[in-house]
């Protein structure tokens, strides 16, 4: 079997996407089969292990139809989902993998905007019937969503009503938002509860934030934890920072993928 999260969208038409895009529809399942085994080569188990908490992911948890109804929900209230769909997709679900794998008790993340990463990271949480998410964001205070001074609307950017929006609501038990600047509150977060099992960075993507936000979570990390980060190819701090922890870190999507892991010894 393929990766679960490329053939569940393409299986019912698969036929159709083979006969139509045979090279796009290939390319997206041996993607999908490079995936499950450079993530389960990773984390050191069986492929069939992984395999079977994506289909408790995508099939029993139904992770996709929840995060859609709650944008439905956004909709019809009147106010425009600015990013709908942001992050739901195979890199959220690989979040889900590792908290399935690592059995976390805390859970730190920074940026959560409508909260695709947070509901992956709490599906996870919610069907290991233990741990907590502890997230932070900094949302704009513009109702119709940040302008940047090009006069641009920044879609990763949400209203302070919308951030978390689609996170289902029995995830909601496991989860505390904090609505403030990751430097320094990350910091002081830490310090209250950490050590925690896994960071994630998803929030402002400059290299001083990103370097800044790594170095604070390194020493609140567990031994045997992990820290993720979305965007690590926007520029050199995850890189500078496996030099400096002398990792070669682990990029999911390609050694030049997205996101990245780094394990903490
Ligand atoms: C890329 S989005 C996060 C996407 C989210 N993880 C998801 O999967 O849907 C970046 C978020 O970082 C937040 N952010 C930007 N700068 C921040 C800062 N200095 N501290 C905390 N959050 C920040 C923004 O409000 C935005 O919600």
């Amino acid at each position: 079997m393929f990766n679960l999260s490329v053939t569940r969208r393409v299986t019912p038409t698969l036929a159709y996407e083979l006969y139509h895009h045979p090279v796009a529809t290939a390319r997206a399942l041996w993607g999908g089969f490079r995936l499950e085994a450079s993530l389960a080569g990773f984390l050191g188990l069986p492929r069939a292990q992984l395999r079977s908490w994506w289909v408790e992911l995508l099939e029993r948890d139904r992770i996709y139809e929840r995060i859609h109804e709650r944008e439905r929900e956004i909709q019809s209230s009147g106010q425009p989902v600015l990013n709908p769909g942001g992050r739901a997709d195979a890199s959220s679900e690989v979040l889900y993998l590792f908290v399935r794998a690592l059995r976390p008790k805390v859970v730190v993340e920074t940026g959560v905007a409508l909260g695709y990463s947070s509901a992956f990271l709490l599906q996870g949480l919610h069907d290991n019937s233990e741990g907590h998410l502890h997230s932070i964001d900094l949302p704009t205070t513009d109702p119709q969503g940040h302008v940047t001074s090009e006069g641009v609307l920044d879609r990763t950017s949400v209203p302070v009503a919308q951030t978390g929006g689609v996170v289902p609501n029995d995830l909601r038990d496991r989860w505390s938002l904090t609505l403030a600047p990751s430097n320094p509150t990350l910091a002081s977060l830490f310090e209250k509860v950490g050590p925690a099992d896994i960071f994630f960075h998803d929030s402002e993507h400059t290299f001083e934030n990103m370097i800044w936000e790594y170095r604070t979570s390194w020493p609140h990390l567990r031994s045997g934890g992990y820290l993720l980060s979305d965007d690590v190819s926007l520029n050199d701090a995850f890189p500078q920072f496996c030099r400096e922890i002398k990792s070669p870190g682990f990029r999911w999507f390609g050694p030049h993928g997205r996101r990245g892991a780094v394990l903490r010894p």
